[in-house]
């Protein structure tokens, strides 16, 4: 068994969690920003293919205790590198840390780079050059008041990145936890989807991707490969294990008032392979009416952070929730926002708010259920 810890978006540990667990852990525990679990290497491999909610997975390699620099340095200096990585690779270090005595994180970065590289010149007179931007080898410290972990990254680049964004837009989410909204909506795959200010069309591109039962990783490269344990053979077998879902034909509806913000979406949606799914159309969320007499909508309005003014939101909120009232009555709509004002300005009650972080910006999922006539706050 080897131990294995999976980062996430915080507020999605526990959809992280049982997920990990459908794709076959054999322990596995939530905390906060993630879900540690002990598996196999087919594990490790299935859950970077599988998930749709992890950032990262990273094999832990040690754990220790520690007082300063160089108890970091006799702790890294103490694992054999070499047997983990070829020399021939680049390498990063990353060091993160909740409560360390260490006053320069900068400084305990480079004591693990070095101590890696010299147990590698120890071993072959050589060491593996540092590279930064895309390294093909990544070493992780975690570090906290006394105890300390150090893992290999067998992501590589972060999940999220799923291979098939060309296109950014403006302020998208990060797939996976796009991914996570959609999942904690309840949509079911059957029922109609709306996203009324798509953007890039992140969530409905995630949407799709379920319905159609398809690997969010297929189209990338894993860190994985690039470790001396790795096995092309089991990696083999693990890719090309059948959906795990049913193939059901989605129907997806995306708008957004923007004709950039289209042609932001409908690049990404045909790269990611989904276009026939969704139906695209120009309109303003305030306007358009709803394609369905019931199905779920999802919306991620500007809040204030990267677009919009709070004054213009504090207009804007009480014309959307009007414009829900009027026109989707019947449907569970749900809206992810940074603007703690909103239920309030929104005038209509929440029936749950879930906490999610969107990077380090503290945002709530709300939901409300617009039953005609029911929702005066
Ligand atoms: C934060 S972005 C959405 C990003 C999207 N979730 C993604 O991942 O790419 C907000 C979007 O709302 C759109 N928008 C703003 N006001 C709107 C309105 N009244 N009607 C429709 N769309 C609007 C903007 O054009 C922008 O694309």
């Amino acid at each position: 068994m080897i131990a294995f810890f999976a980062s996430a978006p915080r507020g999605l540990e526990d959809l992280l969690l049982e997920e990990i667990r459908a794709l076959g852990a054999a322990e596995a525990a939530a905390v906060a920003g993630g879900v540690g679990f002990s598996g196999s290497w087919e594990t490790c491999y299935r859950v970077n293919l599988w998930s749709r909610i992890a950032s990262r997975v990273l094999w832990r390699v040690a754990q220790f205790e520690y007082r300063d620099e160089s108890d970091l340095y006799a702790a890294a200096h103490a694992l054999p590198w070499p047997e983990f990585f070829d020399v021939g690779r680049t390498l990063r270090v990353n060091v993160t840390a909740q409560k360390s005595p260490l006053r320069s994180l900068e400084f305990a970065t480079l004591r693990i780079k070095d101590a890696v590289c010299d147990r590698f010149r120890d071993a072959l007179g050589r060491r593996p050059d540092v590279e930064r931007a895309s390294p093909d080898v990544r070493v992780h410290a975690f570090l906290e008041a006394q105890r300390g972990a150090l893992y290999l990254d067998t992501s590589g680049e972060p999940l999220f990145k799923r291979g098939w964004r060309s296109q950014q837009g403006e302020a998208p989410l990060r797939e996976n936890l796009a991914a996570g909204i959609v999942m904690l909506s309840g949509w079911q795959p059957g029922e109609p989807l709306l996203d009324p200010m798509c953007g890039a069309a992140t969530i409905l591109v995630e949407a799709a991707a379920m319905a159609r039962g398809r690997a969010p990783g297929a189209k990338r490269a894993f860190g994985f490969e690039r470790l001396k344990a790795f096995q092309p053979a089991l990696w083999e077998k693990v890719r090309g294990e059948p959906a795990r879902a049913g193939a059901v034909e989605p129907r997806l509806h995306a708008s957004d008032a923007d004709p950039e913000a289209l042609k932001a979406a409908r690049r990404n949606l045909a790269e990611a392979g989904v276009e026939r799914w969704v139906a695209v159309e120009q309109a303003d969320v305030l306007q358009r009416t709803a394609p369905a007499p019931a199905g779920v909508l999802i919306a991620n309005p500007p809040y204030g952070e990267r677009m919009g003014t709070p004054e213009e939101l504090a207009q804007f909120y009480p014309a959307l929730g009007s414009a829900l009232k009027k026109n989707f009555a019947g449907w569970r709509c749900f809206i992810l926002t940074a603007d703690l004002r909103l239920p309030k300005l929104i005038r209509l009650q929440p029936s749950r708010r879930t906490p999610l972080w969107n990077g380090a910006l503290e945002c709530r999922l709300y939901e409300f259920r617009m039953v005609a006539g029911s929702n005066r706050g």
